[in-house]
Order: structure tokens, then sequence, then C-alpha cells
């Protein structure tokens, strides 16, 4: 669907679609087509009809450099001039046009999610949803072109990627019936239940306004001061806590609608229904110093592994799911408000049904075109899917629209090519600023004659997008919200309950780091405070590592089931697109029966040698462990010539801790190690294992007969993520 063919590329990252040569090219020729992995906008017109063109036509064309307006240029490196040394003059056309459009290259980021990451793909139904829904993208078989944006909401749009925050997840369904956007999030509840505070959290969740700092984070006194107050943010707030809020990968997470959806059949009938996105490849995370090191070293980290993961033709998957409920007056399932967007329907009161898979398999081409100028909201709905009454949900109904109009620069994005519909288009708006229809007739109002009529209304046989007619209770005007609202802990307790001891371990280590970063003691005594109302053995935990008092719950604790499916550790996972590091004493060292065994499992080899070379693709200095899901050492190298404290700071100058192997290996060894990452050594790599004092007794660390053998035993590894094994229990499992 995306246009393009694609091929697999074994080393992801290549900047170009061609190799460069050495010498500057001089001899004109046509603009290179994009990478093989590349995908842009379908090339439909602005009112969704195919133009015909090629997808890298609409780029650029011809092989000279021209203006704007395609006047051919003989120079682009020098002002005109009144001669070589003279004032440079005004006349010179080129340069303003150069500089003036320079000039306006940014504009505004998304006020939130403004740090995100794009990857075209397809949808394809199963037809499941057939009997509950119109929707046509939902029919069995329906293939839908889709275009998915990841984001991290705090962050500036240059921050990093690995902190520890809620992680957006969009979809653009691109229907023939219009487009349906899902705009969700990998968590499935909210911090308010109310749209009409969301700038109260965000502002408390964004850098303080004085200092502008901290960027991207929510260990800061304001956020905490929000949240312990406003205490209907507390499960929200626990699932960033927890390894949710700080995924290994785009790929390995869940997507949530958050809220309940209304859908419709042919005849009318409803069904409420909560929207889930379940990764192939499970449900993974970060471990925090991972995390944090990550930030540093490569802050593009999951923007890389979702492009990266895609040229190697590892194409990630997801299938669409629903949890359905009877479309009751109460809008309630087991005692669960469906209208409360703080609260979760666990699996195993309703399960997640299928409804079709989502494959992701072409990168954009462009990302301004299309990763910053796509454009999302909650309204963008197809017949058959409808929104409730939930008050978050109709607050967001109103401000996307709001926000792009600043963002994107006047009502017209809509025909911005990455947002364009591919249904037939005929909506009587007009003109605006970037206009780029070219609009025909004379009337573009209702009803009239001088343009026969046209356009007419459609019914509900003729595809209109009709409103469910739900009563409207009739009541008073209030500013209020249900009584059910009130309860802010018993899911909280319930996630605390079902989560594994490595588990519970991270977020009594992350509310610890978290309140622990705030500089006011009123605000981490109040946290505590919180935390009494989850679960006595956190807040303890978590108190004796802040030096404060034990504060006594003040609500009655709930006695809730565990719900197993929130829980990550425990099964086995495919390990596509996964990076093994390979590190070899000599870039010349033969590797191939390695490094084939990792691209037969459908994972990404990297070899670390000490220097560059051919069939290299890190070096000791380039390398971290961070970048690898498990390690083969196929060899104890030697300190490299560059191995020495003033040129890399990396290199241990420890007399005791010289050792005759290169001890920036020993380092990515004892990282991966601390971070659960399986290990396996063949050859002399023995040896690197003995320097660090790791041996096969230990779990997860593996000696193998060659490199096939090193490798196989890895992948049975890594299909549980990590080896958690090395995260000896403390807090209660
Ligand atoms: C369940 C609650 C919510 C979820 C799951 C959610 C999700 C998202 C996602 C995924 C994005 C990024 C879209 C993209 O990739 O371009 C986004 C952007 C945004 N959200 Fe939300 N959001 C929620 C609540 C709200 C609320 C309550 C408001 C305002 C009342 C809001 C306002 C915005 C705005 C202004 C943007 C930026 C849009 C743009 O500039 O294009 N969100 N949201």
């Amino acid at each position: 669907m995306s246009g393009t063919a694609h091929q697999r590329n074994d080393i992801p990252g290549a900047p170009g679609a061609e190799p460069p040569t050495v010498e500057e090219p001089t001899s004109p020729r046509e603009p290179l087509p994009p990478k093989p992995d590349q995908s842009g906008p379908a090339t439909v017109s602005p009112t969704g009809q195919p133009t015909g063109a090629d997808q890298a036509d609409v780029a650029q064309r011809g092989g000279y450099l021209t203006t704007a307006q395609g006047a051919r240029l003989y120079d682009t490196d020098h002002s005109l001039k009144a001669g070589p040394r003279g004032p440079v003059l005004l006349q010179d056309h080129h340069l303003r046009e150069k500089i003036t459009h320079f000039d306006h290259e940014r504009i505004p980021e998304r006020v939130v999610h403004a740090r995100g990451a794009a990857a075209h793909g397809v949808f394809e139904s199963y037809g499941t949803a057939a009997r509950i829904t119109r929707a046509a993208f939902l029919a069995e078989g329906a293939r839908t072109p889709v275009f998915v944006r990841f984001s991290t909401v705090l962050g500036s749009r240059g921050s990093a990627d690995t902190v520890r925050d809620t992680r957006g997840f969009a979809t653009k369904f691109y229907t023939d019936e219009g487009v349906f956007d899902l705009v969700g999030n990998n968590i499935p509840v909210f911090f308010i239940q109310d749209a009409i505070k969301f700038p109260d959290v965000i502002h408390a969740g964004k850098p303080h306004p004085d200092r502008e700092i901290p960027q991207a984070q929510s260990a800061h006194d304001t956020f905490w001061d929000f949240v312990t107050l406003h205490t209907e943010a507390t499960f929200h707030t626990l699932w960033n806590m927890s390894d949710r809020g700080i995924p290994r990968s785009f790929r390995m997470m869940e997507g949530f609608g958050v809220h309940t959806f209304r859908l419709v059949d042919a005849e009318g009938a409803t069904t409420l229904v909560k929207f889930h996105w379940k990764p192939r490849l499970g449900v993974h995370s970060l471990v925090w110093e991972e995390a944090q090191i990550t930030s540093g070293v490569d802050p593009d980290f999951h923007r890389r592994d979702l492009a990266d993961a895609i040229e190697a033709g590892a194409h990630p998957q997801w299938e669409l799911g629903v949890q359905t409920f009877p479309d009751n007056e109460e809008q309630m399932f087991e005692g669960i408000d469906l209208l409360d967007p703080t609260k979760i329907v666990p699996e195993e009161l309703a399960p997640v049904q299928p409804v079709g898979l989502l494959t992701l398999d072409a990168n954009p081409s462009n990302y301004f075109a299309e990763t910053e100028q796509v454009a999302f909201h909650v309204g963008n709905l197809v017949p058959g899917i409808d929104v409730t009454n939930d008050a978050l949900m109709q607050g967001r109904l109103f401000s996307y629209i709001d926000t792009q109009i600043t963002r994107l620069g006047g009502p017209n994005f809509p025909q911005l090519p990455i947002n364009r519909t591919h249904a037939p288009v005929n909506d009587m708006l007009r003109d605006g600023m970037h206009q780029t229809a070219v609009h025909r007739g004379v009337a573009p109002y209702r009803p009239n004659s001088l343009d026969g009529g046209c356009p007419f209304l459609a019914g509900a046989g003729t595809g209109a997008y009709i409103e469910a007619p739900v009563e409207v209770p009739a009541a008073r005007k209030v500013r209020d919200a249900a009584a059910s609202f009130d309860d802010h802990y018993s899911q909280a307790r319930l996630f605390w309950r079902s989560m594994s001891a490595p588990e519970r371990e991270h977020i009594a280590a992350a509310y610890t780091f978290e309140l622990g970063k705030c500089y006011e003691n009123a605000i981490k005594e109040r946290g505590l405070k919180v935390l009494a109302n989850i679960d006595g053995e956190l807040c303890r935990t978590v108190a004796a590592e802040l030096g404060l008092p034990v504060p006594e719950p003040t609500v009655e604790l709930a006695d809730p089931d565990p719900s197993p499916a929130l829980s990550q550790i425990g099964k086995q996972w495919p390990v596509d697109g996964r990076v093994v590091g390979i590190v070899v004493t000599d870039p010349a060292q033969d590797v191939s029966e390695a490094r084939q065994a990792v691209l037969a499992a459908g994972m990404v080899p990297l070899v670390i040698a000490p220097t560059g070379g051919e069939g290299v693709q890190r070096t000791f200095a380039t390398a971290r462990s961070i970048e690898y899901d498990a390690l083969v050492l196929a060899g104890a190298p030697q300190p490299a010539a560059d191995g020495y404290g003033a040129r890399d700071a990396k290199v241990s100058d420890d007399a005791e801790a010289v050792t005759d192997i290169d001890s920036r290996v020993l380092l990515l060894v004892t990282e991966a190690f601390r971070h659960g990452k399986a290990i396996a050594a063949y050859g002399g790599g023995d040896a690197v294992l003995e320097a660090v004092g790791f041996t096969s007794a230990d779990a997860g660390v593996v000696g193998a007969a060659g490199g096939g053998d090193a490798v196989e035993q890895l992948v049975g590894l890594l299909r549980g993520h990590r080896v958690w094994d090395r995260f000896p229990p403390a807090l209660g499992g």
C-alpha cells in the first residue's frame, strides 16, 4: 500500500538511497529516488482524488538547482556584489529568497507531544467487529492505509526519547469513508477526568516557568505538587512510575484509546468499546539506568529503533482489539464507570477481542512534511464510530482543531499531503491561508441552484455520518462529576498487586527517584500520603529512602483481584529487530557464522571492533551497552590505540582495574549484565567474562561452542526480553 517496494537492509541506518562517491559528483542527473524503506503520503489532490503522480516527483524534479520559481541558478555560494570585495546588492533575489525562506522554516511545535516519530503502514481488518459496527474499514478483508505517530508528552521537539513519560500512539486511518483518527496513549488511563484540567496538568508537568528546567521529565516539584493534590492523577502516575514509563521501543508498547467509544452497527444498535493495540513483540521496557544513559548517548533511541527496524525489514505489528460493554443507561460495567478515563476495565473481566492487524512497513521520506505536519483529531470519526459523554473526550473534541490552526498556520491544514483524506471532499469551506484547492463553481453555500444544487446531503443509505441518537438525560446544569469519580486509589492498588517482584522494585525505585528530586519536603510528604493509600509496603519502602515518616492511609484499602494481563514479565516473544553486539579482537576477525545466525533470526548484528574497517559497525569509542539487547563476545581485545583516558573518558585508568583487555569492552559487558541483558562468549571471549568476574553459573551468561551456538542460546534468552533472575526480589512478588 505504501507505494514503494520494500527491501531488507541488513545493517540499517544508510543515510541515502545509494552509497556516495568520495569525489563530489558533477554530472547533472535527476534526484535520487527515496530509500527503499521510505514512502510518502498518497498522491491525492486536496479533495482526495488520486493524481497519478509518482511520489518521487512531488518532491524535487530536474537535475539543476533552481529558484522556487524554477529559474536555473549558476551559483549559490556567493551573494551578488559590486565587485569581489564590494557591498552586497539588494537586487540579489536569490540571496533574499534563500534567506527569507530559511528565516521561516520553523513552525510552532505541538503544545504537548512535541517530540515524535512516525511510520506508514496498512491496517487489515479481520471482520470480527462487523457485527457491532458498520465502519467500512472494519469489514472483513478491508485494507486501509495508515500513518502512525508515536510521541512523548512533556518534552520539547528536540528532547530525549527515553525519558520517563507517557507515550502517544496516534493512528490516522485513511478509510474510504473519510479519515478516522485513533489518538491514544501507551497508558490506558489519564491524569484527569475532565478536559478543563488539561492546562493544569500540562503546566505542572512542563519545565518550571522561571528557569525552564527540567526538560522532558516529571521528577520535579511542580509535577508532584499537582498530582499529589489532585489525586485523580494517582493511577496514571503509577503507570508512569512503572516500567511502562520507559518503553524499550515504540514497537514494544501497547496502545489504548483510553476513552470509551460507541460503535454503531448497520441497524443502529450500539455497543460501548475500549480500543487496545497489542504489540506482536510483547510489551517491554528499559531499566532506569539504561534510560538515563541513553538520554545522553543516543537521545534519538526510539526514533532510530523504529526507522531501523522498518529499514531492516522487521516491520512492527499490532493487533487492534476491543473490549465490549453493553450500552446501558448507567454506562457502567461490573461497577466500573465507563465514562471515567482514570479507570480501566481489567482484561480478565472483559477480554480484548482482536479486530484487525496493523503493520508499519515504510518510513516517512520527509520528517517535516509528514511527521511534523500530521494533524490528528479525536473528532475525525467515520460512520459506525461515535463518542461518549466522557468529559475528557468532549474537551479534546474542541482542542485539537483549535491548536492546529495556530500550529499549522491557518484552517487549511487538512489539505497538507499527509492529512489529505482518500475519500472525495466537497466541503464548502473556502479560502483561508495556504489554500491549495482550486475551487470551481459560484455557490459554496446550501441550498443553491446556481451550481445545480451540488453538493447534496447524504442519508443513512448513502454513507452519511449520523450521530447515534442517544438520550441526553434531563438534568440540572452543574460543574460537577458523578460520585463514582471520587475513587482515586482502588485501581492503583489493583495495578500494584498485579506486578511481579522486579516490576514492584522498579516502581518503588521510580517513586523514590522522582520524589527525591523534589526540593520541597512538603511535596514529598504529600507523595507518601498518596502511596499509603495504594500500598503500605510501597509507602514504607519509599519513605525509608526519603528519610521521612510513614503516613497512615486516609482511605480504606480496597482488596481487588490482581489482573495478570497488566504485568509485562513471564512470557516468550519474537525477537524481530533486536540488536546483537558482536565484540571482536580485530576488524578482520571472521564472525560470519555469528552474523548470519543473527540475521537468520530476524535480528540486527553490529560488529564492535577496536577500529573501523570493512564489516565493522561500531568501535570501542562509539559503542555503548544501551544499543544492544544482547552481546556475543567473540574475543578478548587488547587495549586499542585510542584506549587511554585523555582520548576516551570511558576508558578506565584505574591501575587496579587495568587488565590486558580494553576497559571499554569490560564496561560494555558489566553494564549489559547490570541491565539484565543476555551475554554469550565463545573462543577468546571467555577471558572477558573472567576479567569481569562473570561465569556461566550467572543467570543469562552462556559459554558457547561457536558463533551459531552463541546466537541460538541468546535467542532463547531474548525471548523473555531480559534475564529477570538478575533482579533478586526484595519487595513481595
Ligand atoms: C485520554 C487523554 C488523551 C490522550 C490519549 C491524548 C493523546 C494525544 C496524542 C497521542 C497526541 C499527539 C498527536 C500527534 O502525534 O500529533 C496529542 C496531542 C495533543 N493533545 Fe492530547 N491526549 C489526551 C488528552 C488531551 C486533552 C484533554 C487535551 C485538551 C483539552 C489534549 C490536547 C492535545 C493537544 C493540544 C495536542 C497537540 C495537537 C497538535 O498540535 O497537533 N489532549 N494528544
